[in-house]
């Protein structure tokens, strides 16, 4: 096995090249050019690799703002790195199997010595060196894992779950005192401070946590017992983190939850000014008038939650793009029970065709799971077909994997391995020869 770290660098690339602008940025804010409330002389570096969704990618920026103000550094590649933090995923296995090998690959490299306490891998392509960076485990894995992490990896040094980022500095504090390892993990939501610490990595789009958490349960998905139970945050903040994105010079935002139309927002600011809540659409209306912000969009929907007054909305709003990812799952209706989805094969039929008629030039996405327990070739028939029928502008395909916790770990994961790969295939090659096909009805048109 070769070790991935050139890679991991050449991914973060980006990310830390616009962290250390921001980095000088925040120096040069100060006169004295000490930055303010530094609690030690010696400001250690930290690198950051995030795995898994925008919500992660969102999350990254929230801890490098965090550690930012404490007095850290962004290390502008991992080889400089005093820390390096993964910031993990658990929704399928291969996710977290990926992030254990990159721990090992890392650790081999540069922490010869714990490494070494484990068995051997690989070979790595870098020499191991004489130092003993910090390794974090970040994220949804943290929260999965527990202090169970410190069992699996004997690399881990400090273990920090998704609602517990804003302690990340007192945790890389007290490990730098005590040399033991340390964790916070189980908070159920996180400080409003938390949503917004004044860091971003690209100068024209942010992403904007709006709500977070998830109460649907459905039945193979780990994220409400990682991320929690749902809640949203007040309006007004929303709003004000806009604004100073704008001022910013960020031209787009992406509204991120892991249920965005479950967004409602009660607050005694709301009651004070005669309304009761705001809910996801009043929301967009409010993101449409933030002046200076020229595009918005919104991830994720939920076809039980998604409506024709969502799609007017979408239609009207002029910053509003035309763009709505809309996850199906399954064409089965016997699955999607199964699944806990708490909507049918029509209902979703029915509802993409009113988006698009209602929004001209849609761009609609979605999400299928292959291999489900117990989905027979009828089943993923009916999942193809309805993909046939709907085109979608771009489909993520997922082979299952049980995770802990969720009611479908119950279920015997009855379909191979060969058989949900082959489903995959099916699938992701009627997307590619779609896309063909629309693409000669483009320049067919354009002639
Ligand atoms: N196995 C495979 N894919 C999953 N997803 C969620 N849970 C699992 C799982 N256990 C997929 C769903 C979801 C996307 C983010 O990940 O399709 O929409
Ligand atoms: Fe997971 Fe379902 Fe919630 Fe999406 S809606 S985060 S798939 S439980």
């Amino acid at each position: 096995m070769m070790c991935s770290l050139r890679k991991m660098e050449e991914d973060n690339s980006k990310h830390n090249k616009n962290s250390v602008r921001s980095l000088r940025e925040h120096v040069d804010e100060n006169p004295c050019g000490i930055v303010l409330n530094a609690p030690r002389t010696r400001q250690p570096k930290v690198f950051i690799k995030t795995f898994g969704c925008q919500m992660n990618t969102r999350d990254s920026e929230l801890v490098a703002g965090v550690l930012l103000k404490a007095g850290y550094q962004l290390a502008e590649n991992i080889e400089s790195a005093d820390i390096v933090l993964f910031n993990t995923c658990s929704v399928r296995q291969h996710a977290e199997d990926k992030v254990w090998s990159e721990i090992g690959c890392y650790g081999r490299c540069f922490k010869p010595q714990a490494a070494g306490r484990r068995k051997k891998h690989g070979a790595c392509s870098l020499e191991p060196v004489a130092r003993s960076p910090v390794i974090g485990l970040l994220g949804c894995m943290a929260e999965n894992y527990k202090k169970a992490a410190f069992a699996k990896s004997a690399l881990v040094d400090v273990v920090v779950g998704p609602n517990d980022i804003g302690s990340i500095a007192d945790v890389l504090d007290e490990f730098f005192k005590r040399h033991i390892p340390q964790m916070a993990v189980g908070r159920k939501q996180r400080i409003d401070a938390v949503y917004d610490t004044d860091y971003v990595a690209d100068k024209n789009h942010a992403n904007v946590i709006i709500m977070e958490g998830c109460d649907n349960f459905c039945s193979y998905c780990i994220v409400p017992y990682v991320r929690g139970r749902e809640r949203s945050r007040p309006a007004h903040e929303i709003i004000r983190e806009i604004e100073g994105l704008v001022r910013k010079g960020v031209k787009e935002v992406t509204l991120l939850g892991q249920n965005v139309n479950s967004y409602t927002a009660h607050s005694s600011w709301l009651m004070a000014h005669g309304r009761k809540k705001i809910d996801f659409i009043d929301l967009l209306k409010m993101v449409n008038e933030v002046e200076g912000l020229e595009k918005f969009d919104f991830v994720t929907s939920h076809p039980k939650d998604a409506s024709e007054e969502l799609f007017r909305v979408m239609r009207e709003l002029p910053r509003c793009k035309k763009f709505l990812h809309l996850p199906v799952q399954s064409g089965s209706d016997r699955i999607l029970k199964l699944m806990n989805r708490g909507y049918t094969r029509e209902h979703y039929i029915k509802l993409v065709k009113k988006a698009k008629e209602i929004i001209p030039g849609l761009r609609l996405t979605t999400d299928v799971l292959v291999g489900f327990p117990g989905e027979t070739e009828a089943d993923f028939q009916d999942t193809f077909d309805l993909m046939k029928e709907v085109e979608f502008s771009a489909a993520y395909i997922f082979k299952y994997s049980p995770r802990p916790r969720t009611k479908a770990a119950g279920l015997a994961d009855d379909v191979p391995q060969p058989v949900k790969k082959e489903r995959n295939q099916k699938l992701l090659e009627f997307q590619k020869s779609l896309h063909k096909k629309k693409s000669m009805y483009i320049c067919q048109d354009g002639r």
